[in-house]
């Protein structure tokens, strides 16, 4: 049994905790939040010890691996800590705020000779590999343009106020996606944002609007934002689902197209009733599937602990890290400056 570690145990932590728990060769050792409360409720759901620190929880327990979701302004120390008790880790995304985040990750993990998984959740959509596969084969031909929309309700919004931005949250997931499928160098990026109610209550952008231009003449397109309205999610039953959000990745080439598309007028789940009305699932990322969680995340989760167990390399890594973080700080400069910025490196 794998011996394995959380850090932060806010709303992404309890699902990878209860991944870890659910599996049959991993075991939740331990987990860490500055919140007492939280990691106390959390540890006892899954029978772990507790921690309000991370240096404390690496000293006194011994882990084969630890999963790190605290809020991506920690990730550098928390990834320090590892490192220094040699332990692999796997860090959501952002896997730190800024490039020089990344670098300080790669060197501690380097030194330490520990191998850092990425948690880009969407390389392990089905949908997403599936339209890379078919790129990759040469469906589109040459790529012309890749178009990529990520939108939710801003109910989820406070909870980031002041600690990140729409483009840290959303945006990363695909500037990693466009970079993943279409690996060349990008050479401008120019943010836009629409600001309203969400940006008065909570200073993060309601929808950032960001164009890409590649080395080879290829366009991108990433739209991400809060700009669903909150009654488009606000429902208690069905139990167990969670709210879908408008989402698709189109890439378009000289011979053909390629589209997954999750948007608005396709959700593949939807219930209506008198009280609640309509209301679409969003069975992305982490949906449960008779009493345990399955689903892109699960997947992220199962791909980090055959990494561990059988010391291959990362499917995710640094690398990937390092250009989705690149593309994210072009754009957040872009947006603040007005101009087209050429991404460093
Ligand atoms: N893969 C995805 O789709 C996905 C989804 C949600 C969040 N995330 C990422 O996961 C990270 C956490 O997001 P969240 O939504 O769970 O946030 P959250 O605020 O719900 O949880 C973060 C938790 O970390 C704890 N924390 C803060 N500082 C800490 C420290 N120094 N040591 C230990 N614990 C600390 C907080 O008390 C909180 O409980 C963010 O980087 C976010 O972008 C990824």
């Amino acid at each position: 049994m794998l011996q394995i570690g959380l850090i932060g145990c806010g709303a992404i932590g309890a699902f990878h905790a209860r991944i870890v728990a659910e599996r049959r060769d991993a075991r939740l050792a331990a987990v860490c939040d500055v919140l007492p409360a939280a990691a106390t409720a959390l540890a006892a759901r899954h029978g772990a010890l507790a921690f309000g620190d991370a240096a404390r929880m690496f000293e006194t327990t011994p882990l084969d691996a630890v999963i790190i979701a605290s809020p991506e302004s920690v990730h550098v120390e928390h990834a320090r800590l590892a490192a220094a008790a040699g332990v692999p880790m796997l860090i959501e995304k952002p896997v730190a705020p800024d490039p020089a985040g990344i670098a300080a990750i790669a060197a501690a993990a380097r030194s330490a000779g520990v191998a850092v998984m990425a948690g880009h959740v969407e390389r392990f959509e089905i949908g997403s590999a599936q339209l890379k596969a078919a790129v990759d084969e040469g469906v589109c031909g040459r790529v012309v343009t890749i178009a990529a929309r990520r939108q939710f309700t801003s109910a989820e919004t406070h909870r980031f106020a002041g600690k990140s931005s729409t483009l840290k949250i959303l945006g990363v997931h695909d500037f990693d996606l466009l970079s993943w499928v279409h690996p060349v160098p990008v050479v401008a990026v120019h943010a836009v944002a629409g600001r309203g109610r969400v940006f008065d209550e909570t200073g993060l952008d309601d929808h950032v609007v960001t164009t890409l231009l590649f080395a080879d003449g290829a366009a991108g397109l990433v739209e991400s934002g809060w700009t669903l309205p909150l009654d488009y999610a606000r429902f208690s039953t069905p139990r167990g689902w969670s709210p879908a959000g408008n989402n698709r990745l189109d890439v378009f080439g000289a011979g053909g197209f390629v589209s997954n598309d999750m948007g608005l007028r396709t959700q593949q789940l939807i219930a209506f009733d008198a009280v609640d009305g309509f209301r679409a699932a969003g069975i992305r990322h982490q949906p449960e599937l008779y009493g345990r969680i399955t689903g892109a995340l699960a997947a992220e989760v199962d791909a980090f602990l055959a990494m561990v167990a059988d010391g291959t390399p990362p499917l995710v890594g640094l690398d990937d890290a390092r250009r989705a973080v690149t593309l994210t700080a072009a754009a957040e400069e872009s947006l603040a400056t007005g101009l087209p910025v050429r991404p460093a490196g």
